[in-house]
């Protein structure tokens, strides 16, 4: 028999953004791993199961136990916050069962992403085309993340940063800030971040980017850079699809 491990994205936090089919995945498992504070996130749905929670940066001793877990007949859910497959742990559970050649499937159960999250939370600033970018140097080289954030500027893309500030890497996102100043003469460029969005403690920012206060963002923010087409409505960060071009609103 071929056993399955489910990959199981929580959404934001709370549990009113869990899709009903993560809840029931994560009702059928035996066994639910993940970081303590996710873990923490869905207790009342973990009584009378296996948990094993480990610390942050310990994805691949938590992904090699739920393995040995599935591998041992047991039903395994392994919970990520958002969506398991964006900067998750889905892709490297595949890598693991293929490397020890193990008879697993993985079974991918999306979550609501950060960027749709907090996007909600902002307003609509996703409307066009958007690209999301992580500022975590620790599996992507520091050169390639500035590449990617100089094309992004270059193509007035939207852009959703993940990982934006840690307590150890500072430099980045002021790099960033700088980096989508520079492509604008006008510097009237729209920023918000949400910080600990879908949970009871949240921040939401909205305004120019030059204002943006680097000090207030940390590992559970996320920013949004708007591109030229992002305004403040409401106090809202919105960017224009381009109807107003088009018809009389
Ligand atoms: C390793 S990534 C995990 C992303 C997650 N798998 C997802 O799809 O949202 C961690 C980053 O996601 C963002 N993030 C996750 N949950 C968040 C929340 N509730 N509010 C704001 N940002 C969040 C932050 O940028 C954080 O540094």
């Amino acid at each position: 028999m071929t056993n399955t491990i489910y990959a199981v994205g929580l959404g934001p936090g709370d549990t009113m953004y869990l899709t009903p089919q993560a809840k029931a995945i994560i009702d059928n498992a035996e066994v639910v791993v993940g970081y303590t504070l996710y873990i923490d996130l869905i207790r009342d749905l973990c009584h009378n199961k296996k948990t094993i929670d480990t610390g942050m940066m310990h994805e691949v001793e938590r992904s090699n136990l739920a393995v040995e877990e599935a591998q041992n007949g047991k039903s395994v859910a392994i919970v990520c916050s958002g969506d398991s497959s964006v900067y998750g742990m889905a892709s490297l559970l595949f890598e693991i069962i293929d490397k020890k050649a193990y008879n697993i499937n993985v079974e991918v159960i999306p979550g609501i992403t950060a960027a749709l999250s907090v996007g909600a939370e902002l307003g609509s600033p996703l409307t066009n085309d958007f690209t999301v970018i992580s500022l975590s140097n620790l599996l992507t080289p520091e050169q390639l993340i500035i590449k990617r954030l100089n094309a992004a500027a270059n193509a007035d893309m939207v852009t959703v940063l993940y990982n934006p500030r840690s307590k150890r890497r500072h430099k980045l996102i002021a790099q960033t800030k700088d980096i989508f100043l520079n492509k604008n003469p006008n510097k009237k460029i729209v920023a918000g971040y949400v910080k600990n969005a879908g949970r009871d403690n949240k921040t939401i920012w909205v305004g120019l980017l030059c204002n943006l206060n680097l000090e207030d963002i940390d590992m559970l923010t996320t920013v949004i850079i708007g591109n030229s087409q992002t305004d403040i409505i409401k106090g809202k960060m919105i960017t224009h699809r381009g109807y107003h071009t088009k018809y009389e609103l």
